[in-house]
């Protein structure tokens, strides 16, 4: 069989190379079709567009498979953790123990932000979006590292140390946002304790009382982190490419990436699944009403935390989210009435043939905000969580494009409809 594909074009043939994956995955590359023909390939929203070749991450959304680095989304769940899974997505193999203790050694040593950035954090408003300040300071903390401003595309000795102080400043900002928008100290990170515990602690300590850390909660919540921590060519990892490919700093490509994650179509859904939950659960709704407004397309409602670019199958990350949720909820012995909701709506879309028709399925973001809740997480902050878990992910596709010695600046095409050729007219002949 051909591996080339033909086209006809205005009564001329081109041939057109093709590309298969790993796991068969197919692609006509067109990439000299404009040079040849004239013609560019026009995909709005980019549904059936590959931006790039990838190592990191695997997913086959028909059949509801996830891998990192070829290993499933249900192995590491089970068997590994955030900080391991990290190194993983980042570095392409599981660390051996050595390699493990100085990628965790480095985590602890630039847990730690300038003192000076501290001063930053008060020009917020206390009603700031934890991910506006996010976003912000990690762009600002890039300004306190000389390496960092110093940047140098692919010779940056550095990286390792780098990259792990990316990930662990973007957590200890995440804490900070959120004790600078209650109006509480700050609480410094501490050498005894793991990733996910020292987040905990400087979210929910005092300074006169260290806040109990319960390993079930640590688990939990160390579980979302490494459920989010990559998911291929979504739009904050295309965003953090793109920015990338022009070859700015790491610490600025992964701010953008984070101003992409913010919306309620992508990492902000957690936080809108939430606010619907709520609202569902204050109207005395059995989640019936809500349902039938987010199948007519006039009601600007959707079921949030349902539907995925990719996945036509459930999300394999909801399916461990929903486990682990209601271990958690039972562990805490706490009975949340938005957990029923969310029960009971999956249940009833799952029957609808508007959802079954467009194979609409619970995403990663329809049980996590539960679990958040009932850490004490505030809602606002949930795109937080997403964002330091999917840091690794970020970090791993920067690296893959500066790895790449053939890499070149992204820069999509367009077909103009606006005006044709028009002329400057002067204030007073305008009507
Ligand atoms: N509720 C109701 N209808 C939906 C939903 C939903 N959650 N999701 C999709 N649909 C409908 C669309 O209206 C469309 O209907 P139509 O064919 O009659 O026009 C059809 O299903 C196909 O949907 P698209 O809009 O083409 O799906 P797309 O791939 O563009 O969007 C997205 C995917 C953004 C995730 C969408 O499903 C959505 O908005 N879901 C809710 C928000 C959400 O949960 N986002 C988190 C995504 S996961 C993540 O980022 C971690």
């Amino acid at each position: 069989m051909s591996k080339e594909a033909t086209l006809e074009l205005e009564g001329k043939s081109y041939t057109l190379p093709t590309v298969t994956g790993t796991e068969n995955e197919k692609a006509v590359d067109i990439s000299s079709l404009r040079a040849n023909s004239g013609y560019i390939t026009l995909d709005e929203a980019y549904g059936n567009t590959g931006s790039c070749v990838s190592k990191i991450t695997f997913i086959d959304g028909d059949k509801g498979i996830l891998r990192y680095r070829g290993i499933p989304i249900e192995e590491l769940a089970d068997k590994s953790n955030f900080v391991e899974t990290a190194y993983l997505i980042i570095y392409g193999n599981l660390p051996t123990r050595a390699q493990l203790k100085t990628f965790s050694d480095l985590l602890t040593e630039n847990s730690f932000l300038p003192e000076n950035m501290k001063f930053h954090f008060e020009g917020f408003p206390s009603t700031a979006h934890p991910m506006a300040i996010l976003s912000a300071m990690i762009n600002a903390a890039s300004c306190f590292d000389e390496k960092v401003m110093r940047w140098q595309w692919g010779k940056v000795k550095e990286f390792e140390a780098i990259a792990a102080k990316l990930i662990s400043q973007t957590r200890t900002i995440a804490a900070y946002s959120y004790r600078k928008s209650h109006g509480l100290p700050l609480i410094y990170p501490k050498k005894a304790y793991k990733f996910t515990e020292n987040f905990l602690h400087m979210m929910f300590s005092m300074p006169y009382e260290d806040y109990e850390i319960k390993p079930e909660i640590a688990k939990a919540l160390d579980l979302i982190f490494l459920l989010h921590a990559d998911h291929e060519q979504n739009c904050s990892t295309s965003t953090v490419r793109m920015v990338a490919s022009s070859q700015a700093n790491l610490f600025a490509s992964c701010s953008a990436g984070v101003c992409a994650l913010w919306g309620p179509l992508h990492g902000g859904a957690n936080q809108a699944v939430l606010e619907m939950l709520d609202e569902i659960h204050k109207t005395g709704d059995d989640g019936s009403k809500f349902i039938a407004a987010a199948k007519d397309k006039n009601s600007g409602k959707k079921l949030m935390g349902f539907g995925h670019r990719v996945y036509k199958n459930y999300d394999p990350r909801a399916k461990i989210i929903k486990k682990s949720c209601d271990e958690v909820l039972t562990k805490l012995h706490i009975s949340d009435p938005l957990l029923d909701i969310a029960k009971h709506l999956e249940e009833a879309a799952l029957k609808d043939s508007y959802f079954v028709e467009r194979k609409l399925y619970p995403n990663v973001d329809f049980y996590s905000g539960i679990i958040m809740r009932a850490i004490g997480i505030p809602v606002e902050m949930f795109p937080v969580m997403f964002a330091i878990g999917r840091m690794p992910g970020w970090i791993a596709n920067y690296k893959e494009i500066m790895d790449e010695p053939k890499s070149r600046i992204c820069r999509p095409r367009q077909i103009y409809n606006g005006a044709a050729l028009n002329h400057y007219v002067p204030i007073e002949g305008r009507k």
